[in-house]
């Protein structure tokens, strides 16, 4: 049987008859699944053959059918990896832009520790790969699975592909082949290795020049090759691209490495992981920044890329003592090299209208290289940018505006979007004209307007301006939001322009009105019964949604995901908060609770309650609700300390910590920080220069207590 026989094997003709067979036989299974109901062949079956005509056209792309199964979408049973909750967060990256910001890292770390300046504190510094983050499991020694950083909680299961990369170990060196009871003392049960999946630049060119050369697509850099490469279906196809791994930290363990990061990465290369050979211990900052520079000089001979130098504190006991804030360790930074630059020239201005109406200027380019990526987009941020003043009229670039048909100098800083920096007067033609900002929406015609104090000019239509509709759309489909499988930019768009979906209530009716009838999901275009069955699912999944998420999806304008989740913890139920922004009027009692959130400032606050106020928004957000169960807040264990559950609030100067790390501390200890006193604040923590909050407590009989009293109580003196 010709199934047998390896795809690496196959000559042309033999990958051409085969191609015909599996479009053949796959078409048949399909019919026979979704028409007749009647399947002749198991889903894995199904998998393994539409698998095999993948990596079959991986390597002859150009004999890729009009009727491959590969152009199918839809049809197919669910494919794609499955997901992987990572027991221990894969986290991201302060950044560092300039030698400062390094200095201000370490003087934090101090502080944060109380280490006088003298005292000596030694960092890693290593290159900052770019590449993509994997995560290994090793249990008794032996690699069980591998999952991409997804979106830090939740990743892809790509344990096969992982198999086929030679810097990842399939075994710890020094695990036993049979029997791993018998693991030897020096090996961890339980090891999951953390590092960064890369190609180098040799084998990116071979893999472009192969890929142009079958007519297949090329890619723009190595990252992408990388990430393509690495979410292949089929481990076939990962297994001929050739991907490298570098080792630089850990996850979950069932015991300690080392006492030190330097001590853990050695450990790590004697089990057999690939660690970065340029990694060196600095002892303080000038050795971290002489690092810098050195590891800058040699990035063009290093032979992959890397975007910047990553510091870590060494000493892993102090590691634990600083811990992490939402997203980022307290003990790493990024110190990442300056932006690329180029000059091309700008073709056009359009504006973008976005979800909370802003006009959004984007230079459309002559397509340029920035650091490795074709840009033809950049962002003007806005009219004032163009024009060339800031938010408060200072000139910038000299005051030098930019006009249509000008050569613009572009930069990419890290993955951001790119920006214009400067533009050069010289090459202006005479007849260039000064670019005029439009006074209405370009997609409703409704009145665009600047409040007072607002860099942005913005659209009044709400939700008649089809613009915000969409954006709003696909803003509460989106990760942090909703995050509906299957229901992305893309179909929310397609929904939208059909009637479908106008508002997101109606999402949670889709299959009341497509799933059966004459007009039905599974006949649109690229949809099937699979599919369809597969979305409606992965709605009514999400019909119980957490109040974090179903606060931030609302969009209301300033309230962001970090906001979402305070106003969440706050007020722990949906009844509770949507009571509360309702009633929270200028001076009323609720909107003092609403401010004294820490977090919470009155443009925020003014923005939520205007959101509620609005009859067409509001009845909008009943709609929607009236079809979900939103989950309470569960409430951490309560920690046992003298100020668990009391609210303190901090104020003027405090001399031995920074305010941020004032009100990690107290968290960490089951408080509540607020940012305002109120007859609800149980301690105000008073440092020199306090003002109308100590008088404030003072009239309130509220207790008060300076620096070191506080930290006398919190056992921290
Ligand atoms: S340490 C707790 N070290 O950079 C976070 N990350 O911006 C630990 N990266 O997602 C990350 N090289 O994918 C670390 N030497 C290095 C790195 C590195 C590249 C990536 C990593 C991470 C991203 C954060």
């Amino acid at each position: 049987m010709s199934d047998q026989q390896k795809v690496d094997d196959l000559d042309e003709d033999a990958a051409r008859a085969e191609l015909e067979r599996l479009a053949r036989r796959l078409a048949e299974a399909n019919r026979a699944y979704h028409r007749d109901d009647a399947p002749v062949m198991s889903d894995a079956e199904f998998d393994a053959l539409r698998a095999r005509n993948a990596a079959i056209e991986a390597r002859f792309p150009a004999l890729r059918r009009d009727d491959s199964p590969s152009r199918q979408v839809g049809a197919a049973p669910a494919e794609g990896f499955g997901k992987i909750r990572h027991e221990v967060r894969m986290l991201s990256l302060e950044n560092a832009f300039e030698a400062d910001d390094v200095a201000e890292f370490v003087a934090r770390i101090r502080r944060y520790l109380g280490l006088p300046a003298e005292a000596p504190l030694a960092f890693t510094a290593e290159p900052k790969i770019d590449g993509l983050s994997l995560s290994l499991r090793y249990e008794g020694g032996v690699l069980v699975q591998a999952a991409t950083r997804g979106d830090g909680e939740t990743g892809e299961n790509v344990t096969e592909n992982a198999r086929t990369i030679t810097d990842i170990p399939a075994r710890l060196r020094g695990a036993p082949d049979l029997l791993p009871d018998l693991l030897p003392d020096l090996l961890p049960d339980l090891l999951e290795v953390r590092g960064e999946v890369y190609m180098s630049h040799a084998d990116f060119a071979a893999l472009n020049e192969r890929q142009a050369g079958a007519g297949a697509k090329t890619f723009a850099n190595p990252r992408n090759a990388a990430a393509g490469s690495l979410r292949q279906l089929d481990p076939a196809i990962t297994a001929a691209r050739p991907l490298r791994f570098f080792a630089y930290g850990w996850g979950k363990l069932s015991a300690p490495l080392a006492d030190s990061q330097s001590g853990a990465l050695s450990r790590l290369a004697e089990l057999g992981f690939a660690t970065n050979p340029e990694m060196r211990r600095c002892e303080g900052l000038d050795a971290m920044l002489a690092t810098y520079r050195a590891i800058e000089q040699r990035r063009a001979t290093l032979g992959y890329d890397i975007d910047g130098v990553v510091y870590k504190l060494d000493d892993l006991a102090l590691q634990d003592r600083l811990g992490f804030r939402s997203t980022t360790p307290r003990w790493a930074i990024a110190h990442k090299f300056p932006a690329e630059l180029a000059w091309t020239r700008l073709r056009a201005i359009d504006i973008q209208v976005g979800r909370t109406g802003a006009l959004s200027p984007v230079a459309r380019l002559d397509p340029v290289t920035v650091g490795g990526v074709v840009v033809s987009n950049a962002t003007l941020h806005n009219e004032d940018y163009i024009a060339g003043r800031d938010a408060k009229g200072a000139p910038i670039r000299e005051g030098r505006d930019i006009r249509p048909g000008d050569w613009v100098q572009v930069y990419r800083a890290g993955d951001v979007i790119p920006k214009i920096a400067d533009v050069d007067l010289s090459r202006r033609k005479n007849d260039a004209q000064v670019y005029v900002f439009p006074q209405e929406c370009p997609e409703c015609g409704s009145p665009a307007l600047r409040e007072p104090g607002d860099a942005v000019r913005r659209c009044t239509g709400g939700l008649i301006c089809p613009a915000q509709a969409v954006e709003r759309l696909k803003h509460f489909v989106s990760r942090a939001a909703f995050d509906i499988e299957g229901l992305g930019a893309k179909q929310v768009e397609a929904f939208w322009r059909d009637g479908w979906i106008r508002e997101p209530a109606d999402i949670f009716t889709l299959q009341e009105r497509y799933g059966s009838g004459l007009k039905q999901l599974k006949n649109r275009e690229g949809w099937g019964a699979k599919s369809a069955e597969n979305l409606f699912a992965a709605i009514a999944e999400k019909r119980r949604i957490p109040l974090n998420r179903l606060i931030f999806a609302l969009g209301i304008r300033h309230v962001g995901e970090a906001a979402a989740q305070l106003l969440a913890s706050h007020y722990a139920t949906w009844p509770a908060f949507e009571a509360a922004v309702t009633a929270a009027a200028p001076d009323t009692p609720e909107r003092e609770d609403l401010l004294s959130i820490d977090g919470v400032g009155a443009v925020m606050a003014a923005s939520l309650t205007q959101a509620f106020a609005n009859p067409a928004e509001r009845a909008s957000i009943d709609r929607l609700v009236a079809h979900l169960e939103v989950e309470p807040v569960r409430r951490r264990a309560p920690v046992e300390s003298p100020v668990a559950g009391k609210t303190v609030v901090f104020t003027g100067t405090l001399e031995r910590m920074t305010r941020a790390e004032a009100k990690a501390r107290a968290e960490a200890l089951g408080a509540k920080v607020a940012g305002s006193v109120s007859a609800r604040t149980d301690l105000l923590v008073a440092g020199p220069g306090a003002g109308s909050k100590a008088k404030k407590a003072a009239e309130l009989g509220i207790e008060t207590l300076d620096e070191d009293g506080w930290l006398a109580l919190i056992g921290a003196g």
